[in-house]
């Protein structure tokens, strides 16, 4: 057995010779042990090392070993104790397994004893810590799960023949990492499931992780994981996505929004295919290709330099862009169609049709929300359909282009508000750009385009 997967023990007696003798006992076997003769060097131990087992004396001076045993297990839950009682203590032997002790040895005891203990406790540590490492898994692969695992790809324009193309390209060079723009809906995760289960890399994991979703004191922990007492709330050591997704996919969704200081470290971690966990020394390999995508110009990100070009040009090996639905109209049709199969078995709908005429309407509409605004559509056309066959009423889309970019009332609303937040901005900031950009955390050039867009003078007021 390496030393990285024996099982770790600490002795805490506060009897020298006990724990020395113990604790030579383990020489050459398949448990690695600790000795401490004080509470305090426990602690100092049970912080520094992953501890599978403590051996604890609950007698020990000046102490109630009962009142340790209760602290270390909400402390270090996944960690078993066995107690050592006197003779004849069987009231605190009964307390200890009532408070979680796994078993009990009493003093003095043979080492065949402790050897047969020491046995049964082994094998359901082993398999326990295969569950924690099953279990650290499935919350991440759980995570991917959310969004159901949808890889069905639909179209016949030839722009999305050309996506389509470029993902099956990209599945064959699964070391290559990928960049997937295009706007919000379009099937960019989508996209990046196909190439994954295309992949040689399809056994193993695909992870979809965005950034914008973790706090960022917890963001470098996910990517790296951490080790056990690392920092307050890391009670056990945990993998990384990095670590996690070995011979796997990372699918790092919104990647525009990474922040800057998150991007020098996976820029690191992707030229070297190496991490160390958080408050660790040991680095870890890892083999993962990127699959990563946003809606924003990210070029533009780069100009502002919001985002670091050295990282834009490591994730984007191989470029994919998906054109919005209205630039691939074709598409619609075996797009409804596919929605209306997918729906009507969920919905234990009977079989629907879709009237003559709705697909001309449909073609002319343009889709802001891409296909996931098609889906949410279809899905709503059925749940209110009251017959079998869905007309355009039941779309809820009105018949041309020119209609339905007339904003809508909360769009009129927002751009009000905006107006209205802008002009205030200013006035307070005396008509200085700069301060005004500030005051609404957004750019100076970023401000100055939408003083334009809504033909807002500026006149300074001067001093
Ligand atoms: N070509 C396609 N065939 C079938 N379903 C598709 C296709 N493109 C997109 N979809 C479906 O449309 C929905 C939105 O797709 P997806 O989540 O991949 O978009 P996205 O580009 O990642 O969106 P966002 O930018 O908002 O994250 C999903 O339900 C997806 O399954
Ligand atoms: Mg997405």
């Amino acid at each position: 057995m390496t030393t990285k997967n024996k099982i770790k023990i600490l002795i805490l007696d506060d009897e020298k010779q006990f724990t020395e003798e113990l604790s030579g006992f383990f020489q050459d076997s398949d448990f690695e042990a600790f000795e401490a003769n004080t509470v305090a060097e426990g602690r100092r131990i049970l912080n520094e090392q992953v501890i599978d087992l403590l051996i604890l004396d609950v007698r020990l001076p000046g102490v109630n070993g009962l009142d340790v045993l209760k602290e270390v297990k909400v402390q270090y839950p996944a960690m078993e104790v066995i107690i050592i009682s006197a003779h004849g203590d069987m009231d605190t032997v009964i307390k200890a397994l009532r408070q979680g002790a796994f078993d009990y040895l009493r003093k003095p005891f043979r080492f065949i004893d402790i050897q047969i203990a020491l046995e049964r406790t082994q094998k359901y540590l082993q398999m326990h810590r295969k569950l924690k490492q099953m279990e650290e898994k499935n919350s991440l692969i759980s995570k991917s799960l959310e969004n159901k695992i949808d890889r069905q790809f639909i179209g016949v324009s030839p722009q999305i023949m050309e996506v389509f193309e470029q993902a099956m390209t990209s599945a064959n060079y699964p070391d290559a990492n990928v960049l997937i723009t295009g706007e919000s809906g379009t099937g960019k995760e989508n996209i990046a499931r196909i190439i994954h289960y295309s992949s040689a890399r399809k056994d193993h994991i695909f992870s979809a992780v965005n950034s914008s979703a973790i706090t960022e004191t917890l963001l470098e922990s996910e990517f790296f994981g951490h080790k056990k007492g690392s920092f307050t709330g890391a009670i056990t050591d945990k993998m990384g996505y990095f670590e996690v997704c070995h011979k796997g996919t990372l699918f790092l969704d919104e990647i525009a929004d990474m922040p800057l200081n998150l991007q020098a470290k996976i820029l690191r971690a992707t030229e070297e295919k190496v991490v160390t966990r958080v408050g660790d020394t040991i680095p870890i390999r890892t083999d993962f290709r990127i699959i990563s995508a946003t809606n924003h110009d990210i070029e533009e990100r780069v100009e502002r330099k919001n985002f670091r070009l050295d990282l834009l040009h490591r994730l984007n090996t191989l470029h994919i862009h998906i054109p919005p639905l209205r630039e691939r109209p074709e598409d619609i049709k075996p797009l409804v169609e596919h929605f209306l199969e997918i729906f009507t078995t969920k919905l234990n709908k009977p079989e629907i049709h879709v009237a003559g005429g709705v697909f001309d309407v449909l073609r002319k509409y343009d889709f802001p929300g891409n296909v996931r605004e098609l889906r949410n559509m279809t899905e709503r056309a059925i749940m209110l359909c009251k017959g079998n066959v869905l007309g355009i009423e039941d779309f809820r889309v009105k018949s041309s282009k020119a209609e339905k970019v007339a904003p809508t009332d909360e769009e009129v609303n927002l751009k009000l508000n905006e107006i209205k937040m802008i002009r205030k901005a200013l006035q307070n900031c005396k008509y200085n750009l700069q301060a005004a950009a500030d005051a609404l955390g957004i750019h100076r050039d970023a401000l100055s385009r939408k003083l334009k867009k809504y033909n807002i003078l500026v006149t300074r007021v001067e001093m």
